[in-house]
């Protein structure tokens, strides 16, 4: 389904979750964000019901985020409801890797293998400083697993100014011996408020402190939809990436839609909600009303992050954790 900028809309980003093991300081505050009681969740029928309607309107790749999704007791029903039951090709998921393990062995027999991973340091003082948890050995682990079971696992890194920028190198360097893409990421404002001014470490920065140490970097051909520019280097089984995610450089070629654990849909990771599905779904509608709606959230998708800012009812809503937005 196209939008009015002539976008394929065909990827939805489903949070399953707002509840997270981590407290990762861009993300939320160190007491964490006030949770959804589980009524208000969208229940694993709804989202399977959400995807088949999708699917009927030409989606056809699908994210569970959260929050931590592998927290929700009913996310492996759910994951092999849509592998089994939706015609979806692409089924991903991105996670903080401390509760996958022992899943792996499920996910591959559902052929659920490309995982992403968020991991902003290799150093364990520094991981313990920045998710405020002591996970970083799980989360390795989780990653040698992946990769020894043959998924496809990218790495997300938030960079932040006077955090982890000396964590670059050492990340990128991953792609020396692992067939895994490490991307880096500009830290957003979406973080549960507590933090007002982000002292951003641009793209553009994190651009030269990589060309600073393996030479000038010449970007790969994307792929549609891709967020991150990817770059390849010389004898390396891996690639490397950035992601604009706060100066927002991919917005025309923009593929997303996302809904959130109450069904709040966003058309754009920057607006405010444009839409509750949820509660239209719980008032009785019928699946032909449902892709209606759709039809109409599509259409109605903004040019770009700066423009669904610009529209926010409510300007400061923008600060939201990350956790309840899905990423
Ligand atoms: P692939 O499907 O593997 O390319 O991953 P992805 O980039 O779509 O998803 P992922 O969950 O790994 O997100 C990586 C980072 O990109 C996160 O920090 C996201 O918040 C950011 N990101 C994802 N989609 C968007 C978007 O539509 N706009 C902006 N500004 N950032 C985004
Ligand atoms: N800015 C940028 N990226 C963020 N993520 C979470 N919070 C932020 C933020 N404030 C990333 C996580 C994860 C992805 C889904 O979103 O690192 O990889
Ligand atoms: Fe949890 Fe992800 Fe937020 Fe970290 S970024 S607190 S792992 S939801």
């Amino acid at each position: 389904m196209k939008d009015a900028y002539n976008r394929t809309i065909d990827y939805v980003r489903i949070a399953v979750t707002d509840r997270c093991n981590l407290r990762c300081f861009y993300c939320m505050p160190e007491n964490g964000i006030p949770y959804e009681p589980r009524p208000h969740l969208l229940s694993y029928e709804e989202i399977t019901r959400l995807l088949n309607v999708l699917s009927t309107l030409g989606f056809s790749k699908v994210r569970f985020t959260g929050g931590e999704p592998f927290l929700r007791k009913d996310f492996m029903q759910l994951l092999e409801n849509t592998a089994n039951a939706t015609d979806f090709q692409s089924i991903h998921i991105t996670s903080n890797g401390t509760l996958l393990e022992k899943h792996i062995p499920k996910l591959k027999d559902l052929g659920i293998t490309k995982i992403n991973l968020s991991i902003d340091t290799l150093d364990p003082e520094r991981f313990k400083t920045i998710t405020r948890r002591d996970d970083f050995e799980k989360v390795m682990r989780c990653f040698h697993l992946l990769l020894e079971n043959n998924f496809q696992v990218k790495l997300n890194a938030v960079i932040m100014a006077g955090i982890n920028t000396q964590d670059i190198v050492p990340l990128a360097k991953l792609a020396e011996r692992y067939p895994v893409s490490v991307r880096f990421i500009e830290e957003m404002p979406f973080n549960g408020g507590y933090k007002q001014n982000v002292k951003m470490f641009s793209a553009q920065a994190i651009r030269t402190t990589l060309e600073n140490h393996f030479g000038t970097l010449t970007p790969l051909p994307g792929l549609h939809g891709d967020t991150a520019t990817e770059f390849s280097l010389p004898g390396h089984l891996g690639q490397i990436g950035i992601i604009a995610a706060f100066s927002r450089t991919f917005c025309n070629t923009c593929n997303r839609l996302r809904i959130g654990p109450k069904g709040e849909i966003k058309s754009c990771l920057y607006d405010d909600g444009v839409f509750n599905i949820r509660d239209f779904m719980r008032s009785g509608v019928s699946d032909v009303e449902l892709t209606e709606k759709f039809e109409e959230i599509i259409r109605l998708k903004p040019k770009d992050g700066f423009e669904a800012e610009r529209m926010r009812k409510a300007p400061n809503t923008a600060m939201k954790s990350m956790s309840s937005i899905g990423g």
